[in-house]
């Protein structure tokens, strides 16, 4: 059947649960839990889950849950994602429903995402205007790194046990219009990174630095060299980053030490900038070193892959955001951006599309002590994971 003669979500349909999703919303920015802690959060969608109908497996890559919706013959099947953990962060936004939690708070908004994929959840249940599977993936420990929850969930069977065809996710974003969205096909997120370096010199008395190996000054002279990666080393037309984010030497001012530590964050878009990257970085580390007569060892760790969108469900859930919301609320070539993202493991193995939808203009950075989720965006990310679904899932 056209689909533009069927009955599909609105904007409109969603706007008398607003108050229960703000309500929900509201206790989860409350109830923050941590990469790997989030047995709460994952209880609270489970019951609700299961009282609208959906079928519920709980400890998928740790706290990690599936909801299951087969409605009708269809044969096609969908995947949609959701994170539900919180940062180590000192919640500063005085709002009356801030964190309960000293130094832990919703400060990326999964807790918004948690809703919207909840409100999503309960009116598919309710309307039924599809025929074929839906997975709702409720996914721990998106913030946590290396070993993060996509990874355990894909290697605890998520794609043999739950099927699908795609798989979409989506990410809240500060500095874009309040419900405006972002899409991109192709790479759209940043490979993430690691280095720790250790600077091992040899430790002595301040006032008889020819006795000794300084690690602070090979340390200096790293930090400024490192900077020529990028800038020499890199094709101009090619993304990458370079940030030392950690230094670490030295505790009193008579003393030289032993060793200096830094830690690394890199990311590129392109396997060969990425690779180009690491030799790079590998090879200053150990000549800058040895150029002061001291020594380094360099712990490299490949982080999260790129996110590469797949060109056909990224057109797909353009066209559903412009019939929702009017093509004038639509980004149709969002800009890739340096951020990263373990929703790019799920893309290895299916294809799909992350995209962004506006947390408003002025809304606070992601991952600052003021940030907060738009509640006004809530009935708009529900209503679009609706009508995803009702246009994905046709006869
Ligand atoms: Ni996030």
């Amino acid at each position: 059947m056209d689909h533009r003669l069927r009955c599909l979500c609105q904007l409109a349909d969603l706007s008398g649960a607003a108050g229960f999703l703000s309500n929900t919303r509201r206790h989860l920015h409350q109830h923050p839990e941590l990469s790997f802690e989030e047995a709460d959060t994952a209880a609270l969608v489970g019951r609700h889950l299961e009282d609208w109908g959906w079928q519920v497996e709980r400890g998928i890559g740790g706290h990690g849950l599936v909801g299951t919706l087969a409605v009708g013959a269809g044969h096609r099947r969908i995947a949609l994602r959701a994170d539900m953990d919180a940062l180590p962060i000192h919640e500063a936004t005085g709002k009356p429903y801030a964190s309960r939690k000293a130094g832990v708070m919703h400060a990326c908004g999964h807790d918004g995402h948690t809703t919207m994929l909840l409100g999503a959840a309960e009116h598919l249940a309710k309307t039924r205007r599809f025929s074929g599977t839906v997975h709702l993936v409720f996914q721990p420990a998106e913030e946590a790194g290396q070993g993060s929850g996509a990874q355990r969930m894909i290697a605890d069977g998520l794609f043999e046990r739950f099927p699908c065809d795609a798989i979409y996710g989506l990410h809240n974003s500060p500095g874009l219009p309040t419900a405006a969205f972002g899409f991109g096909s192709g790479p759209f997120m940043s490979a993430s990174d690691t280095a720790r370096i250790t600077l091992h010199g040899r430790g002595g008395h301040a006032a008889r630095p020819q006795q000794t190996v300084d690690p602070i000054l090979i340390a200096g002279s790293l930090v400024m060299a490192l900077q020529s990666v990028v800038s020499r080393n890199i094709d101009p037309l090619h993304t990458a980053v370079v940030t030392v984010g950690a230094l670490h030497a030295g505790s009193a001012p008579n003393v030289i030490p032993d060793t200096a530590t830094m830690a690394l964050s890199i990311r590129s878009f392109d396997p060969k900038v990425r690779d180009r990257l690491e030799e790079r970085i590998r090879a200053l580390a150990t000549a800058q070193a040895q150029g002061y007569g001291g020594e380094a060892t360099v712990d490299y760790e490949r982080g999260y892959p790129v996110l590469v969108n797949s060109e056909a469900e990224t057109a797909f859930a353009r066209e559903v955001a412009a019939e929702l919301v009017g093509p004038e609320g639509v980004l149709a070539n969002f800009p890739p951006v340096t951020g990263s993202e373990d929703f790019a493991y799920y893309l290895q193995h299916r294809p799909g599309c992350f995209f962004r939808l506006g947390n408003g203009l002025d809304s606070a950075m992601l991952h600052n002590p003021r940030y907060d989720f738009n509640d006004e965006i809530l009935t708009v990310g529900a209503a679009y994971w609706t009508r995803l679904v009702e246009r994905y899932l046709v006869d």
